[in-house]
């Protein structure tokens, strides 16, 4: 064939194919999720292969193992028990509550190392909402920012680099930038849940945390967080929300599920200049792993090109539990 063009000349050999690679994974792309709980124990998470509820002194450990990998930022989050847990959810804000005491914990010990929080109710809600519920079952969104606002200072106050509410209430990030400027905290970053789906994709997180909705008494519980979260049918409304978001002072812009929101990710980075994280979440790992215990799928491949695949699409860091697995790889190098 007398052709012009033949794009296997660029894919010929390893070295060919690595110059001109248009996208790249390191360690310090990632975002590490880790759960913790008060106990002095290592409690592994049924649906999540590999991940645990980790002892304040195992955690310290497991990030110290995260930091020489090349992983340079966490994001904690708390199994709460059940005896702290209340309507209001105030535990959120106790400056003695376990997150606080992680993170300065670990700014002692690393102080090098990111921490990034979640900001929302659902660890400490008795309801198992990212707010607060009314009595006749509406999750209350004004009232929930100034328990959110509260969270976030106390967080601050701990220490935390980056906060990110994930409750997805309106105005959150505005009023939670208003309440670190005031507390002194300006140089405290608000990366923000933007676009958070509702999405079936987060189950094995909240049974990591016992977090999911319920009704104990008989008050009526909304069973889903769809009056809050996004409808998965949407992506014009990711658009809305980021232009809010920007305008409230976030710093950086985080999509939620990743993999079945490639698409999402990809118009964000259009539409904006900050920087955007992808949420690998728990549904995704849960995935992998399965598959992998099956020997269905190669677990190391299909990660890297999962991974890859956020980047391509525009996304700049990635929360993954895959974290450290991921960095580990990538020592070997990428493809061949
Ligand atoms: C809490 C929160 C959730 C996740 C992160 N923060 C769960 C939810 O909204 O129900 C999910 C993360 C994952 O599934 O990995 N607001």
């Amino acid at each position: 064939m007398e052709l012009t063009y033949r794009p296997r000349r660029l894919r010929r050999t390893a070295s060919l194919r690595s110059l001109v690679r248009e996208n790249i994974l390191t360690a310090s792309d990632f975002i590490y999720p880790l759960f913790i709980h008060e106990g002095q124990d290592v409690q592994p998470i049924g649906a999540m292969p590999g991940a645990n509820r980790w002892s304040l002194d195992a955690l310290v450990g497991e990030v110290e193992r995260a930091w020489e990998l090349g992983v340079k930022c966490v994001v904690l989050f708390p199994k709460v028990s059940e005896e702290l847990k209340s309507e209001d959810g105030a535990e959120c804000f106790n400056a003695n509550g376990l997150i606080p005491k992680a993170i300065s914990r670990l700014k002692q010990e690393l102080p090098e190392m990111t921490i990034m929080t979640d900001v929302a109710l659902d660890p400490y809600s008795s309801d198992g909402h990212d707010g607060i519920v009314s009595s006749d079952g509406v999750v209350l969104n004004d009232e929930t920012v100034d328990s959110l606002c509260k969270q976030a200072i106390v967080q601050a106050q701990a220490g935390a680099d980056l906060i990110g509410p994930s409750d997805m209430m309106d105005g959150r990030v505005g009023a939670i930038r208003e309440s670190l400027d005031d507390e002194g905290f300006e140089h405290v970053g608000i990366i923000s849940y933007t676009a958070k789906y509702s999405s079936a994709y987060y189950g094995p997180f909240r049974e990591a945390l016992d977090s999911a909705p319920k009704v104990i008494n008989k008050k009526p519980i909304p069973k889903n967080k769809n009056s809050y979260q996004m409808d998965p049918a949407n992506s014009r409304e990711a658009i809305t929300e980021a232009q809010l978001d920007e305008q409230e002072g976030a710093d950086i812009l985080m999509v939620k599920p990743g993999l079945a929101y490639l698409d999402i990710i990809y118009r964000l980075r259009q539409e904006s200049e900050l920087p955007i994280a992808a949420y690998n979440v728990s549904g995704e790992y849960a995935m992998v792993k399965a598959a992998a215990e099956k020997s269905w799928i190669d677990e190391k491949s299909v990660v890297l090109e999962t991974l890859l695949s956020f980047k391509r699409a525009g996304a700049d860091l990635i929360l993954t539990y895959h974290a450290c697995d991921a960095a580990h790889w990538l020592r070997d190098g990428l493809f061949d």
